[in-house]
């Protein structure tokens, strides 16, 4: 309707005068009919931020790592894998369709572990994405296309705030399983296996593989035992998201235990993964989309049509964050200090969170924050409530995402303390 409104047709046909009113061709528009969109709830945070003049001003909401100096943090492993790259002297000619072939092999192979009977029998397909975000959307994209069960997505309540556009985008439905509790801060187990029992046959499920987004409450390994046995009951088909692979423990293969544990259950999965924040490389953009088949012949058939998929949107992917990657997981010194560096990361993460929760008690806060300190990865829910959260960006130029997450990454040992105190003066 609004675009019948505006007055499109006329301007393009030059000087004919609109019957319902003289618009000159500089002030006619295609687009009267557009909406002012709201900022987007995670990246639009960094904005407001930049604006702020508080020299004491904290940007928590994007998940991004920062030093103990608060400053963007780039690991030294790719510092050296990018001076190995550009002593190469390499092409700039077009990756395939499906990325570059050494980085999908060492991306599945960093998923799944090398040994993984999957990757031996060749029954998975890797396509290299546009992060983990043009993972999910691929992902979101083949399922819609080609899923022949309920066109139903079931993620975990809350989810990271893309998800849903991510799969409503694609032309999935929306819905959800309970997983949080706020009333202890902590994974609502029996509330998601009752909510997981009822779904219906066939749909899909999201499973954050670590490091939950937001909620850092992750399920313990006998409750994702329990978890694989109730999705096998109901058939489901389960879609692994995990971004966070190495920083939630530090450990890249303790990170990966639940997506190793399902496909051993016999689960043919899905899985986004991401190296913006395992290696840093946020605007690399580079990441893997995985589908685990029956066998080769079907991976055969599914990589031919993920590539249908993928060719029309960016042709193929840009290859400079895949040659890091690889490099730093091909070459054994780099690798290892990788390691190291993730290892580095996560613990910063922790020593933040005990000191932010040492911090609160200091300051004689009556609540409990012991969540600080239990949940795990990049971010803490931290229960605070919207209007807390306002004040916390008012009154403190904290600045966050409003459901009360913040990212622990942006914490330091020189602003820690002052975070404390203008959680406490709003919670107390
Ligand atoms: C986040 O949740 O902050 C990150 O995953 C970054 C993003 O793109 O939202």
């Amino acid at each position: 309707m609004a675009l019948l409104k505006s007055n499109k047709v006329f301007s393009c046909l030059g000087n004919i005068t609109p019957s319902l009113g003289v618009l000159s061709a500089r002030n006619s528009s295609w687009w009267g009919g557009v909406q002012m969109g709201p900022p987007d709830p995670i990246l639009g945070v960094s904005e407001a931020f930049k604006k702020d003049t508080n020299p004491k001003k904290m940007n928590l909401g994007v998940g991004a790592y920062r030093d103990d100096q608060g400053k963007p943090f780039v690991l030294s492993c790719v510092r050296k894998a990018e001076a190995l790259i550009a002593a190469k002297q390499l092409d700039k000619e077009y990756l395939p369709i499906g990325g570059l072939g050494d980085f999908t092999k060492a991306c599945a192979q960093l998923a799944l572990g090398t040994d993984n009977e999957v990757l031996k029998s060749g029954r998975n397909i890797t396509v290299q994405t546009i992060s983990g975000t043009g993972s999910l959307r691929i992902g979101a994209n083949f399922l819609s296309r080609f899923h022949g069960g309920p066109t139903d997505v079931y993620l975990p309540k809350p989810s990271w705030g893309n998800h849903t556009p991510i799969f409503r985008d694609a032309g999935m439905q929306l819905k959800a399983y309970r997983y949080y509790d706020p009333s202890t801060c902590g994974f609502d187990f029996s509330g998601a296996l009752e909510d997981i029992s009822k779904i219906p046959e066939q749909s899909v499920i999201l499973l954050h593989a670590c490091a939950h987004n937001p909620t850092g409450v992750d399920p313990r390994p006998e409750q994702w035992k329990e978890i694989s046995d109730i999705v096998k009951k109901r058939n489901l088909l389960v879609f692994f998201d995990m971004a966070y692979q190495g920083f939630a423990s530090g450990d890249i293969d303790r990170d990966a235990w639940a997506v190793r544990y399902f496909i051993e259950q016999g689960h043919n999965i899905l899985l986004s993964q991401s190296f913006a924040k395992n290696m840093g490389l946020y605007g690399e953009r580079v990441g893997g989309f995985t589908v685990v088949c029956k066998d080769n012949e079907e991976a055969k058939r599914v990589e031919s049509q993920l590539k249908i998929l993928i060719r029309p949107i960016y042709s193929n992917p840009p290859m400079n964050g895949a040659r890091i990657a690889t490099t730093i997981l091909n070459t054994p010194d780099l690798r290892s200090l990788w390691l190291e560096e993730v290892h580095g990361m996560a613990n910063r993460i922790i020593k933040m969170r005990e000191q932010l929760s040492a911090g609160l008690k200091k300051h004689g806060s009556s609540h409990n924050w012991q969540h600080v300190i239990d949940q795990i990865g990049m971010f803490c829910f931290t229960g605070l409530k919207p209007e807390q959260v306002e004040r916390l960006t008012k009154e403190f130029s904290v600045y966050m995402t409003k459901d009360g997450r913040i990212s622990m990454a942006g914490v330091s040992s020189g602003n820690v303390g002052y975070l404390a105190e203008a959680i406490h003066a709003v919670s107390k």
